[in-house]
């Protein structure tokens, strides 16, 4: 964590990565924590002290009395979630007011947002992304499209900025004949929402980072989602609609290409996946089963059950290329604790053609394995490299040869402590 850079830690798959354990294990190395993309879609899992925390848009670097926390321009905000999740905060008594910052230049979700995604979910059929339904692709067209509100319009003339795209909202969806909300109670609390970020320091954050880092501070940019859900570089349009990759966190916080510092890729021993889109490794059988049961895969924002399967190198190898990954951080080793034989997807196969680099469409490619030794035994309580079994020695070494990327950090359980760094970080 070098002094005037900025260090990202970015989920390389799917998400879910466990983004939020080390975000928060981090922080003490940093001055400020700062998201740059996506907004309440995300759930990211933080438990000290024997108390779970789930944070859908405040960073995980909250809970560290002395840090900034900054939620930046890529980022997208529904007031109403976000007074819900900063008043549970403070009722377990961690005050935000004076170490969170919010961007003015961050889009606002509208409760009509909210409706349109599950207009369009409804419309598309068996085609749905599986979106977490919380008005993001339509948060983010509207953005595009240049007639969204951002968080610095509730300062001024706000009633009638909302009004407007109200209105054009609940005319598309008379237009496409969705009937199936009732507005008024999720308006009203959302209003309320609107009142509450009115106490928020809304400022414009990339001065606020750019001066950190003038200063000599060190920041973290927390990512959301993963790599194979970028809008760019994921597999659309099963994917979400911001940019999570490194390119995100230049233009997410307004930080030039050359502030950045290191890059941590942060991805599972397995693979998950939640939502709908093409995955290789996806295992529909007892495997299957038990990795979801082990690592508890279920979704931390809409409790659906996660798609499990192998490690993909494929993916892992595209993505660490995208990000220009500098450290691998590897979580939830001890998932694979009971398996006698541990496979590691290295190529896509489709018909006689095998490859191993990401093809455009991955639908239609399965996947090529080797297989090793499982290390059959538990590691959770270990907290110390040399303490490894040899066969998870071997596993880590396979993957590290393979994708020609050092992984830095290993995790063997939720809890902050457990927490391994074979590297410096
Ligand atoms: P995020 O969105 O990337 O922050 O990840 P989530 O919070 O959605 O999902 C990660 C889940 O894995 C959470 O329930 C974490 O508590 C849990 N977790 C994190 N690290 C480990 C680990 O090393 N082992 C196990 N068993 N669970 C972990
Ligand atoms: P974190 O930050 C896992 C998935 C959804 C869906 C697709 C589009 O916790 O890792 P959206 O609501 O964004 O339009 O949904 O992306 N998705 C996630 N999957 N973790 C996340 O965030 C996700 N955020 C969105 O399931 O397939
Ligand atoms: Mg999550």
């Amino acid at each position: 964590m070098a002094k005037g850079k900025v260090d990202a830690l970015l989920g390389i798959v799917f998400g879910d990565e466990g983004k939020g354990k080390v975000v928060d294990w981090f922080t003490p190395h940093y001055d400020v924590v700062a998201r740059f993309a996506g907004g309440p879609n995300a759930g990211h899992t933080i438990i000290f002290n024997g108390k779970k925390f789930v944070l859908r848009s405040i960073p995980s670097g909250i809970f560290d009395a002395g840090k900034l926390n900054i939620i930046g321009n890529g980022c997208v905000i529904a007031p109403d979630l976000f007074m819900a999740e900063a008043k549970e905060l403070e009722t377990a008594g961690y005050s935000l007011s004076d170490r969170l910052v919010i961007s003015r230049r961050a889009h606002l979700i509208l409760p009509t947002h909210r409706v349109l995604d599950r207009a369009y979910e409804a419309a598309k059929g068996k085609d749905a992304v599986g979106t977490t339904g919380k008005g993001i692709g339509p948060t983010y067209s509207d953005k595009a499209a240049r007639i969204g509100l951002r968080v610095g319009d509730i300062l001024e003339g706000f009633e009638e900025k909302y009004a407007r795209l109200k209105k054009r909202h609940l005319q598309i969806l008379s237009d496409m004949g969705f009937t199936d909300f009732d507005l008024a109670k999720d308006e009203a609390l959302w209003l309320e929402g609107v009142d509450y970020l009115r106490r928020y320091r809304l400022e414009d954050t990339e001065v606020v980072i750019n001066r950190a880092l003038a200063e000599g501070k060190s920041v973290l940019a927390e990512g959301a989602q993963g790599s194979l859900l970028d809008i760019d570089h994921g597999t659309y349009p099963f994917v979400s609609s911001s940019n999570t990759t490194a390119g995100g966190v230049c233009t997410g916080l307004g930080v030039a290409p050359n502030k950045i510092g290191r890059v941590f890729g942060i991805f599972k021993a397995y693979s998950t996946r939640v939502g709908s889109g093409p995955f290789p490794v996806e295992l529909f059988d007892a495997t299957g089963d038990r990795l979801r049961e082990i690592g508890c895969e279920y979704g931390a924002v809409t409790g659906r059950n996660r798609r499990c399967g192998w490690i993909d190198l494929v993916a892992l190898k595209y993505a660490i290329m995208i990000n220009g990954v500098t450290d691998l951080v590897m979580m939830k080793s001890d998932v694979l604790d009971t398996f006698d034989t541990i496979r590691v997807c290295t190529a896509y196969r489709k018909d006689d053609m095998i490859i191993d680099t990401m093809p455009y469409d991955t639908a239609g490619w399965e996947a090529v394995y080797e297989d090793l030794p499982g290390w059959s035994t538990p590691i959770s309580n270990l907290r110390r490299k040399e303490d490894f079994p040899q066969a998870f020695c071997d596993y880590i070494a396979y993957i590290e040869h393979n994708l020609q990327t050092p992984i830095s950090i290993i995790s063997v359980s939720p809890d902050r402590e457990a927490t391994i760094t074979l590297r410096e970080v």
